[in-house]
């Protein structure tokens, strides 16, 4: 079938409910798709996109969460704008969701300590390249330390990785939703202000 087996969708709130058991699977399901959305920040007047893994995401709060290294450009763009975007598209189900919002970017408190504890130990390594993640190089380089080679072999140091380690946490207000059907595709938009949620069908 080319549009997968559907879910039964008859109300706004079937939409909002089936959008956040989704994403909760994007976050629990490395081989989900909505594991890897793209976020996209504002660089001046340029929107700059780029897929990151989703690691939380909580529908109380309304935020996602991802983590970075504090030096990457993607940092210094929402210190200078929080205002970001998040794609999800799901092939099987071909339903996209699109969530924005305000971003805050975490290296020095309770919760970049609560994350970096779950980054596993052999991805600390991403936070560890002695090089700025974005500088240029004379050669294609990982820019991180020579771990691996046989001379000059050493450990990883994990404060350094910590002090480039952020979190980046969003606050969506908006969510648009869309699913393609062979019937008629159909769209839904949500707003929220402060914790009064407005919802409506939208022509896709
Ligand atoms: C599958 C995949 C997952 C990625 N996950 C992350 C991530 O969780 N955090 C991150 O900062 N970059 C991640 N990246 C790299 C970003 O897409 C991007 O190239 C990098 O963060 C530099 O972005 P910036 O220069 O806009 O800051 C991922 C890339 C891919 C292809």
């Amino acid at each position: 079938m080319i549009f997968g087996k559907k879910e039964n969708i008859r109300t706004l709130d079937d939409v909002l409910k089936w959008s956040w058991r989704t994403v909760h699977k994007g976050v629990s399901n490395f081989k989900h798709p909505f594991h890897r959305p793209s976020l996209t920040t504002m660089d001046g007047n340029k929107p700059q996109s780029r897929i990151v893994i989703l690691r939380g995401f909580s529908e109380k709060n309304r935020t996602l969460i991802c983590n970075c290294d504090a030096r990457s450009p993607k940092v210094s763009q929402i210190q200078d704008n929080p205002h970001v975007n998040w794609l999800f598209y799901d092939p099987k189900k071909w339903m996209q969701l699109r969530l924005s919002g305000t971003a805050s970017i975490h290296t020095d408190d309770e919760m970049a300590e609560f994350r970096w504890k779950k980054v596993r130990l052999p991805n600390r390594i991403n936070y560890s390249s002695e090089i700025p993640p974005g500088s240029f190089t004379e050669k294609p380089t990982s820019g991180l330390p020579d771990l691996l080679g046989h001379k000059a072999s050493k450990p990883l140091d994990h404060t350094e990785a910590r002090k480039n380690f952020a979190v980046i946490v969003c606050r969506f207000d908006e969510m648009d939703w869309l699913l393609l059907k062979l019937t008629g595709n159909i769209r839904a938009k949500f707003h929220w202000e402060d914790h009064r949620m407005s919802a409506f069908w939208v022509i896709p």
